[in-house]
C-alpha cells in the first residue's frame, strides 16, 4: 500500500501550487540549528532566516545593523537543521539596494555559501528590475511589500499601510510588478486587511502575510514572538503560544540551587570507575 501521508520536501513549485490549491502556507523564522530543526519537524512550509535576527538575538533597535556575515551564518545553520522546508533566506539592509551587481553577488552567496534555497527583499516597483535580474541568475526571489522594516526610517515608524488611497494604489501595483518580474511570493508586512486581500486576489503567487489580516495566502511569525522569547515590543498580531521565559528562569534558578547545594552532579551524572 502507498502511504500517500509521506511529507515530500517543500520546494518553490509546491509552494506556489498551494496558492492554486486554496491550502493555506504557515512560516515562521528561526535563526540556528536546533530552532529550524524544530520547526521543520512541526511541519511549517518554509523557515525564513529573516533579518528580524538582529533584533531578536542581538537586541538591536532595528534591522539595520545586520550585516551579510551575520545573515551567512544564521543561514547556515539553520540550514543544516532543515530538512523538508523551504529555507528562504533574507538580505539585508544594504546588501542589494547599491547596484544590481552587488544584489546578485549577495543572493549568489545565499545560495551557494549557505544551502537558501530561496531569498527574499524589501521593496515594491522600485526592486522589480533587482529581483527580475536575481531571478534571471536561477535563484527564487520572495518580495515584501508594505511596511518594510529596513525603511522604517522613511515611513516614520511602523505605520499600518495600504489605509490611504495612493498607498493602496501603490502596493496592488508594487505586487503586480513583483509577480512580473519573476518573484515566487511575496510577504505583506502590516498592511490594512482589506488591501492585503486585494492584493492576494490581484497577483497568482502566494502572499504571506504578517500584520496583513486573514485573507493572505499564508502567514509569518517571527518565532522568539510566539515562544515569549522578545519582550521590548509586541505587535498586536502576534499571538503567543507560549511564554517560555518563566520555565528557563525555573530551570536555571534550579540548576545553581543544585549547584550550591551539591546535589548536582550526583553518582549517576559523574564518571566514578577507574578503567
Ligand atoms: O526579518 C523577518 O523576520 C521578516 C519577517 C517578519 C517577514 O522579514
Amino acid at each position: 500500500m502507498t502511504d500517500t501521508s509521506v511529507r515530500k520536501k517543500m520546494t518553490v513549485t509546491r509552494f506556489v501550487d498551494k496558492k492554486t490549491r486554496g491550502e493555506k502556507i504557515a512560516v515562521l523564522t528561526a535563526y540556528d540549528y536546533f530552532m529550524a530543526k524544530t520547526l521543520d519537524r512541526a511541519g511549517v512550509d518554509s523557515i525564513l532566516i529573516g533579518d528580524s535576527v538582529g533584533m531578536v538575538l542581538y537586541g538591536e533597535k532595528s534591522t539595520h545593523p545586520v550585516t551579510m556575515e551575520m545573515m551567512l551564518a544564521h543561514v547556515k545553520a539553520a540550514a543544516r537543521g532543515t530538512q523538508y522546508a523551504l529555507v528562504i533566506a533574507d538580505m539585508p539592509f544594504m546588501s542589494y539596494q547599491p547596484s544590481l551587481e552587488m544584489a546578485i553577488a549577495n543572493a549568489g552567496k545565499f545560495i551557494q555559501e549557505a544551502r537558501a534555497e530561496a531569498v527574499k527583499l524589501e521593496g515594491g516597483i522600485e526592486m522589480a528590475a533587482t529581483v527580475r535580474r536575481i531571478v534571471e541568475c536561477g535563484i527564487p526571489v520572495m518580495g515584501h511589500i508594505g511596511m518594510t522594516p529596513q525603511s522604517i526610517n522613511r515611513f516614520g515608524g511602523a505605520r499600518v499601510q495600504g489605509r490611504k488611497e495612493e498607498s493602496r494604489q501603490y502596493l496592488i501595483e508594487s505586487a503586480q510588478a513583483l509577480e512580473e518580474a519573476g518573484a515566487f511570493s511575496m510577504v505583506l508586512e502590516l498592511i490594512q486587511a482589506d488591501t492585503a486581500a486585494e492584493i492576494t486576489a490581484a497577483v497568482h503567487i502566494p502572499t504571506i502575510g504578517i500584520g496583513a489580516g486573514r485573507d493572505c495566502d499564508g502567514q509569518v511569525l517571527v518565532i522568539n514572538d510566539i515562544l515569549g522569547l522578545y519582550d521590548i515590543y509586541t505587535p498586536k498580531f502576534v499571538r503567543r503560544y507560549v511564554d517560555l521565559p518563566p520555565l528557563i528562569e525555573k530551570a536555571a534558578r534550579e540548576f545553581v540551587a543544585d549547584v550550591k547545594s551539591g546535589s548536582y552532579p550526583n553518582d549517576d551524572e559523574s564518571f566514578l570507575k577507574r578503567e
